[in-house]
């Protein structure tokens, strides 16, 4: 009995398991093998099959079974074989399924909304294609061969000596590279942080955020406590005896204000008195459109603050790629969350995006997406004047998304209109916490429009039909 893996993509191009068992000898079992490939859909019409030479060397059988069982197949309709082209899977080898045996569907893709202007996507069509593939063809090439062993749970070397320069110079972080551990961005950091027990509730958070976040925090048994927001951001004086506070200070999620300066120092002067800890959430801190970005607060004290950042907002949600930079007392402690080895993050996709940062694409590429992003953040709020002049626009400084004001009590109706009309959005109540009391802030009626998500082509027509969802003045 010959079993094998035929894998060689040069030779067939798919992995395909042969095994050369049962009666009738080695011939008629080859061709029982290659037919039940085929049957099975291992081997895909069109996919051509090796060289009879080089199969029977794989198999250990002599050419002329090889041959004979191709030629048996091409005679039964299984196989095709054309001088040149060589022996492939016919187009038309699966057999009629028998009637009443309805064929296998996956099922129909869900057609999308017709505009989608969800927060939380960049546009994914400006994905620097080409950059990306440059930096990871030289990662490729430099990478010296143990970074292809088990990664370091810290992350590579080159991406955070890369980091750590970009993040002084661009978000005014303090940090040397042995304080960055990377992570597969920030649901990632928060998992290491809260279910490795490396912190522990009660955490405040903002009472508006992101519900993914607090749900995940919820199961790893935090409890937390929404703080109220006002227009210069988290009511940080109403800290008491959490044990940490998780913020979005650059860019409030999603109410979209940066937390005001003496509230910043103000929730420093708290972590050092409490011996507590700020964790930083810096998801969208290099789109500032009308100032210089705000830099990160844990500039203001990098021995109180975790600062987590990800590419998910300026490059794609795909990569997967992020970094917590820690204090020195919990580097250890993360490091053991991680575990062993590197086990989320990709090596070789760590090593493109140091790449990436240290020869200036990313620098370039933020700046392409933040003009392009402007242009849209202008063209809405021009678009709104124009045809909705009753409707305010905020939180419209940074980011890659606005909070339009809607009347007292029209939220749910209007969010409602959006999707009969095709026009995908949240309102702000899918962000609020479940435990903020409307005694503690009413809660303001609004809709949150990720203005980056639809490509550039489609922006107009989801523009236009935004502005048909407004109720009267
Ligand atoms: C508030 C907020 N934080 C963080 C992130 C980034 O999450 P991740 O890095 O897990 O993709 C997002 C979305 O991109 C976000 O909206």
């Amino acid at each position: 009995m010959a079993d094998l893996w035929v894998n060689s993509a040069e030779r067939i191009g798919a992995d395909l398991h042969l095994e050369l068992s049962g009666p009738g000898g080695r011939r008629a079992a080859l061709i029982r093998a290659l037919r039940e490939a085929v049957r099975g859909g291992r081997l895909a019409p069109g996919t051509r099959l090796p060289p009879y030479r080089s199969l029977a060397a794989d198999l250990g059988v002599a050419r002329n079974t090889v041959a004979d069982a191709y030629a048996e197949l091409v005679a039964e309709g299984w196989l095709t074989a054309r001088q040149g082209s060589g022996t492939r899977v016919a187009e038309r080898a699966l057999p009629p399924r028998p009637a009443g045996n309805p064929p296998v569907r996956t099922p129909p893709r869900a057609r999308g909304p017709l505009h989608d202007l969800r927060q939380g996507t960049p546009d994914v069509s400006g994905f620097p294609r080409a950059d990306w593939l440059a930096s990871y063809r030289r990662a490729l090439q430099q990478a010296p061969s143990e970074a292809f062993g088990p990664g370091d749970p810290a992350g590579r070397a080159e991406l955070r000596e890369a980091l750590a320069e970009y993040l002084a110079r661009a978000r005014g972080v303090r940090c040397e590279p042995d304080r960055i551990v990377v992570c597969s961005g920030f649901g990632h950091a928060l998992r290491l942080l809260f279910e490795g027990r490396v912190l522990r509730g009660p955490l405040a958070v903002e009472a508006y955020g992101l519900p993914f976040h607090r749900e995940l925090l919820g199961g790893a048994g935090v409890r937390t406590v929404p703080l109220p927001l006002d227009e210069d951001g988290a009511r940080v004086d109403r800290l008491t005896r959490e044990r940490g506070v998780l913020l979005t200070p650059a860019h409030q999620f999603p109410t979209g204000g940066p937390l005001h300066a003496g509230r910043r120092a103000a929730v420093i002067d708290w972590a050092r008195a409490r011996d507590a800890v700020v964790v930083e959430d810096d998801y969208d801190g290099e789109f500032r459109y009308d100032r210089r970005p705000v830099g990160a607060v844990q500039g203001l004290d990098p021995e109180r603050v975790i600062l987590v950042g990800s590419v998910s907002k300026s490059l794609s949600p795909a990569v997967r790629l992020g970094w917590m930079v820690l204090p020195e007392r919990y580097m250890a402690d993360v490091l053991a969350a991680k575990g062993e080895r590197e086990a989320w993050a990709g090596v070789l996709d760590q090593l493109c995006l140091a790449d990436f940062v240290a020869s200036g694409s990313y620098d370039r590429h933020v700046r392409r997406m933040r003009q392009r992003y402007r242009g849209r953040r202008d063209r809405l709020v021009a678009a709104l004047a124009r045809r909705a002049p009753h409707i305010e626009v905020t939180g419209v400084a940074a980011g890659l998304h606005a909070v339009l004001r809607l009347p007292p009590g029209t939220e749910a109706a209007t969010v409602e209109r959006a999707r009969r009309l095709g026009v995908a959005l949240d309102g702000l109540a899918a962000f609020r916490h479940p435990q903020h009391p409307e005694s503690a802030a009413p809660a303001p009626d609004g809709l949150v429009v990720g203005y980056a998500t639809p490509p550039e082509h489609a922006y107009a027509a989801a523009l236009d039909a935004l502005c048909g969802v407004f109720p009267d003045p």
